[in-house]
């Protein structure tokens, strides 16, 4: 095998020999959304290569080893099938998996914090530190450590301080590698990345950490889609990606705005401004808001960080694309309350939907929570149905506090108080059935094949239709007789007589 060469910012050259770079056994400690896909497709990927994924959730280990996985996740089980019990592992014994690794991979939640310095912005890394502390603490060999959560620039410099400081002469390096994926295409992805980021430091030991990672991912990533960086460029990147995709959303949302007021259609501005190939035509459907684990969270984190860095300006223009977002769901139900005669007091409404794309079972600060919630200020009785998500998942999500989703299962309330007004079913006819209005929250596909003229048949009149995901046929639907809405559309005149006014 020839030598391994680094080439450092200097110019000088680094020469190590190849068995430096051989690698052994990984361990992700967190068996979540990002862990286990991520874990799952390294393994498959990776025959030669040994993979623990561990969590303190019992629960979700148990998941991992069952037939019904923790998570739904397009072509997942099918990979998991292929590697579970050959070289890829779930389970509980973190330490022990943590102590063997040579590579652990931390992919923690990360979420915002409720209390204390930086409230509601700053992210809380508690369950970050604990397993750094837990790594430094059960570790007799040299490791490297990936930052695989999602983090503020400059975690990767708090953990080396914890890792160093309880190292009893361990060495540690400490890379960033954040995860790209999205839900309910996240296999799709891994299989295929945009590219995938390693962020180390600049020293010798860094750039061979860095190699070994790279090593991995080469089994399937071409080489040239493997970006390397220095630590804070690797860190930074993953906010800012998110923040520039939330960005294009909150866009076309403020333009699906002026778009109702002017009788645009949203659509079709989208579609012409996105034929620009200096814009592209990716993420810029217009809808009820952006919801998931990740956007708001990490935008909030952006804008800590800003004004931590002394950058109000700039903390102020990542902060508008959240308040579009937020403005863009409550207009949603404005637009319900004020069509059905300004009152949907003891009226019943179907939700279709609830998830926060179609293909997932994840709720995570879905827009369907905001928008049920603020249909129950006003009184309303909601019916609502989603393929992938159960009657617990709704009511734990009706009932939460802001922010409290995204802790460990255990550490959430166990069983949450039940929203009254709330009743879930299996079934879209169901829901809709003696309904006054449907919201549609959720773009499954499913939705565009129902029945429409039955649903109709069995619903109040004048029957509604609110479309937060512009995925109806909204001509067929008036030929049924329904009043439409949807997003950025030409409002029927029925709406038009009805300003949304807060
Ligand atoms: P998740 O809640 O699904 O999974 C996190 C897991 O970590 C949980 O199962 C929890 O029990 C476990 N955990 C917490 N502390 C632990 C500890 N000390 N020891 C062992 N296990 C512990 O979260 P996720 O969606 O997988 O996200 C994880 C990180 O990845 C976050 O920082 C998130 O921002 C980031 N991220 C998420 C996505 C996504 O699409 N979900 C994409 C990119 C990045
Ligand atoms: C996002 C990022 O895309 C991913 O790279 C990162 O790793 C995690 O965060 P995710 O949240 O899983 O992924 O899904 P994504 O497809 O980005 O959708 C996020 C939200 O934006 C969803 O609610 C989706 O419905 C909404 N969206 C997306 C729109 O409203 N319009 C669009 O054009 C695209």
């Amino acid at each position: 095998m020839p030598d391994v060469k680094y080439v450092l910012n200097s110019g000088s050259i680094i020469t190590e020999p190849a068995e430096a770079v051989k690698m052994v056994k990984i361990c992700c400690i967190g068996a979540g959304y990002v862990g286990g896909p991520t874990m799952a497709v390294i393994a498959l990927k990776c025959p030669d290569v040994e993979v623990a994924v561990v969590d303190i959730s019992v629960p979700r280990i148990n998941a991992w080893n069952s037939d019904q996985l923790p998570i739904y996740e397009p072509g997942l089980d099918d990979v998991v099938k292929q590697c579970r019990g050959k070289n890829l592992f779930f389970s509980t014994d973190v330490e022990k998996h943590v102590r063997e690794a040579d590579i652990v991979f931390v992919s923690v939640n990360t979420p915002t914090k409720t209390r204390g310095l930086g409230a509601g912005k700053a992210a809380d890394l508690t369950y970050w530190e604990s397993a750094a502390r837990m790594i430094a603490d059960v570790s007799v060999s040299d490791k490297i450590v990936v930052e695989k959560s999602t983090v503020p620039v400059k975690t990767a410099e708090a953990i080396e301080k914890i890792l160093t400081h309880n190292s009893k002469g361990i060495k540690f390096q400490i890379l960033s590698n954040p995860e790209f994926l999205a839900e309910g295409t996240a296999i799709k992805d891994l299989f295929n990345p945009d590219r995938v980021l390693i962020g180390g430091r600049e020293t010798p030991e860094g750039f061979k950490a860095v190699q070994t990672l790279k090593d991995v991912y080469a089994h399937w990533v071409p080489e040239g889609q493997i970006i390397t960086t220095n630590l804070w460029s690797a860190e930074l990147s993953k906010l800012a990606a998110n923040a520039f995709l939330a960005q294009r959303i909150s866009s076309v949302n403020a333009m699906s705005a002026l778009c109702e007021a002017t009788g645009a259609d949203v659509t079709q501005v989208s579609y012409a401004v996105g034929t620009d190939s200096r814009i592209g035509p990716k993420f810029l459907n217009s809808s009820v808001g952006f919801g998931g684990s990740c956007f708001q969270k990490d935008i909030l984190n952006l804008v800590y960080i800003c004004e931590c860095n002394g950058l109000p300006e700039v903390a102020e223009y990542w902060k508008q694309v959240i308040k579009i977002n937020d403005y863009q769901k409550s207009r949603f139900v404005n637009r319900v309350v004020s069509s059905m005669f300004n009152s949907v007091s003891n009226k019943k409404i179907a939700v279709l939907g609830f998830a926060f794309k179609k293909d997932t079972g994840d709720t995570r600060e879905t827009p369907a929570i905001d928008v049920c919630k603020g249909l129950l200020e006003d009184k309303a009785m909601l019916s609502i149905y989603d393929p992938q998500v159960t009657e617990d998942q709704i009511q734990r999500d009706l009932s939460m506090n802001k922010f409290d989703w995204d802790h460990p299962l255990h550490l959430q309330p166990m069983s949450p108080t039940t929203v009254k007004q709330v009743s879930v079913t299996w079934d879209a006819y169901e829901a809709t059935k003696d309904a006054h209005g449907i919201c549609i929250m959720t773009e499954w596909d499913e939705f565009k094949n129902l029945d429409f003229q039955k649903i109709f048949d069995h619903m109040q009149k004048p029957a509604f239709v609110f479309d937060g995901r512009n995925i109806m046929n909204l001509q067929k639907l008036r030929e049924i007789g329904f009043i439409v809405y949807s997003i950025g559309k030409p409002l029927d005149d029925w709406l038009k007589d009805m300003p949304a006014v807060a």
